[in-house]
């Protein structure tokens, strides 16, 4: 059978995956390490004892580099013919081996959490408070994609179709999830039996090797996966564009996608570029909602990260009535401006650096006023490395400006308001972009409307709208957030598309 078109596809996991249940407070979620170490009482054991090894984890020193440099184009070619080599032999192992490798690496990462939250401190400026359910991710990952390799060798999905994984895949990931994105990737090539070069992004190469060592140590051989670093821009296209790499996965800018798919063009589609890119998101609030909910859901999705995820909520759409709340406003303004910014090396951090000194959109939203908008919350440099900013939050946004439609990735949430929720999901749906999307309401005939007709590929009803978790909320967009054949991430064709299927193409 074909794949469903992209907009079936979407739809139906919009439906079917991406909302919690409604109502006035959802469960309570399973405490994570993060959550509970900080500013604890030190006379409950248990959490001075989170404390300690927090501690302990952001004051390691940086690991040296170790991964292989690309000076010259021979070196692409180098590497190339290494991962080509070892693909033979992998694909020939049984799904049921690599499968175990997978579980093992799943192993492997968790018992390595300090060293990698240690990392991705230092280098990423990530705060344990998200770093460390990332690394669940990644371990989460491992495990779902061990199970799909099984899948695919005898299950359903392969009955009567016939699967070739690709030789040889690379990996490039971005660097503001730099161990559950590179590493869900590198984890999905394999369960398909392809071999792998990874190339981290330049500003998080430490975080990827500190996870690969994990792979390794759990069994991948060094030829089926290699990481690869390089500054010289030739080299970089010539692995990209390399006709025996058979995928590139791609997280990253829809204008590297763009880019890159130019480098390749002239391939099959499932072969070209895939993966996911850009978003511009926004959560929905109507005056049903729960104010208190709603807010932190708002504060959550804006400046986790500092606001640098695809995923990210950078519009709040304030339907009616909300925008002039005077109680949503005032604890709108309180849950922002109470956020702790600094390094993540302070344990206190809720919110750490942004990776380099804003410029270009970034700058533009921090520091400029767009005809119609106002601070509700100003933001402010705190101090000269130029990287670590207050929160901002800007209202009257207007739609089709600037703010509304570009994607900034930083710590600045604009608010639009809406008459009426038709015209907050026609705002919502107005950009190029399709990721995510939320909506705080607790009339089940708006959540109904919102769910049939928001053009995002992870919306979420009463959440926050980051974190999606693997296989309940298999991540991916559509439109200009998406490039290939479109497969989420966490979710069950995943591992089918890094390969070529026999006539019928891939299994829906
Ligand atoms: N998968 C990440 C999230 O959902 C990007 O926030």
């Amino acid at each position: 059978a074909a794949m469903p078109d992209q907009e079936s596809r979407f739809r139906a996991s919009v439906a079917a995956i991406g909302s919690t249940p409604t109502g006035p407070r959802r469960p309570a979620e399973p405490a994570r390490i993060g959550d509970t170490f900080a500013n604890t009482p030190d006379s409950d054991p248990a959490l001075a004892e989170h404390r300690e090894w927090a501690t302990r984890a952001v004051a390691q020193p940086m690991p040296e580099l170790t991964s292989r440099h690309l000076d010259v184009l021979a070196d692409v070619e180098e590497v190339v013919a290494t991962g080509r080599a070892a693909h033979a032999g992998w694909a020939a192992r049984p799904a049921a081996e690599r499968a175990g490798v997978l579980r093992d690496a799943a192993r492997e990462l968790d018992s390595r959490r300090q060293a990698l939250v240690s990392v991705m401190a230092a280098e990423g400026g990530k705060t344990i408070v998200e770093s460390d359910p990332e690394i669940s991710e990644a371990v989460d990952f491992a495990r779902y994609y061990a199970d799909r390799a099984l899948e695919l060798e005898d299950g359903p999905m392969t009955d009567g179709a016939s699967f070739a994984p690709f030789a040889l895949t690379l990996i490039t990931p971005p660097w503001n999830f730099p161990v559950a994105i590179p590493i869900g990737g590198v984890l999905a090539a394999l369960a398909a039996g392809s071999a792998v070069i990874i190339k981290p992004a330049p500003q998080t190469p430490a975080c990827v090797e500190e996870a690969v060592a994990a792979l390794h140590a759990a069994g991948v051989p060094t030829d089926v996966l290699q990481v690869v670093r390089t500054e010289e821009d030739e080299v970089g296209r010539r692995l990209v564009s390399h006709e025996d790499v058979e995928a590139v996965v791609l997280t990253g800018a829809s204008e590297t996608a763009r880019l890159f798919a130019g480098w390749r063009a002239g391939r099959p589609e499932g072969a070209r570029v895939l993966g996911e890119t850009s978003g511009k998101n926004a959560l929905v609030i109507t005056p049903s909602a729960d104010i208190d909910l709603a807010v932190a859901d708002l504060v959550s999705s804006a400046f986790g990260h500092a606001g640098q995820k695809c995923s990210a909520a950078s519009l709040g759409i304030l339907v009616g009535s909300i925008a002039e709340s005077p109680r949503f406003r005032r604890q709108l303004v309180d849950a922002a401006s109470s956020i702790v910014v600094g390094w993540p090396s302070d344990l206190g951090t809720r919110m750490g650096p942004v990776i380099e000194p804003p410029s270009g959109k970034l700058l533009r939203a921090l520091t400029t006023l767009e005809p119609g908008e106002s601070w509700l919350v100003e933001p402010r440099q705190l101090d000269d490395t130029g990287r670590l900013w207050s929160p901002g939050v800007k209202e009257g946004v207007a739609p089709g400006s600037f703010f509304h439609l570009t994607e900034v990735f930083g710590p600045v949430l604009g608010l639009i308001r809406a008459d009426s929720l038709e015209q907050a999901i026609e705002l919502q749906n107005a950009t190029d972009f399709g990721l995510t999307g939320g909506l705080h309401s607790l009339d089940e005939s708006e959540i109904q409307q919102w769910t049939g007709a928001v053009a995002v590929g992870n919306g979420y009803v009463n959440r926050h709208i980051t974190g999606a978790i693997v296989q309940r909320q298999s991540f991916g967009g559509w439109k200009s957030s998406s490039i290939g054949p479109g497969a989420k991430a966490g979710g069950p064709n995943y591992v089918a598309q890094l390969g070529t299927w026999g006539a019928d193409g891939l299994p829906t």
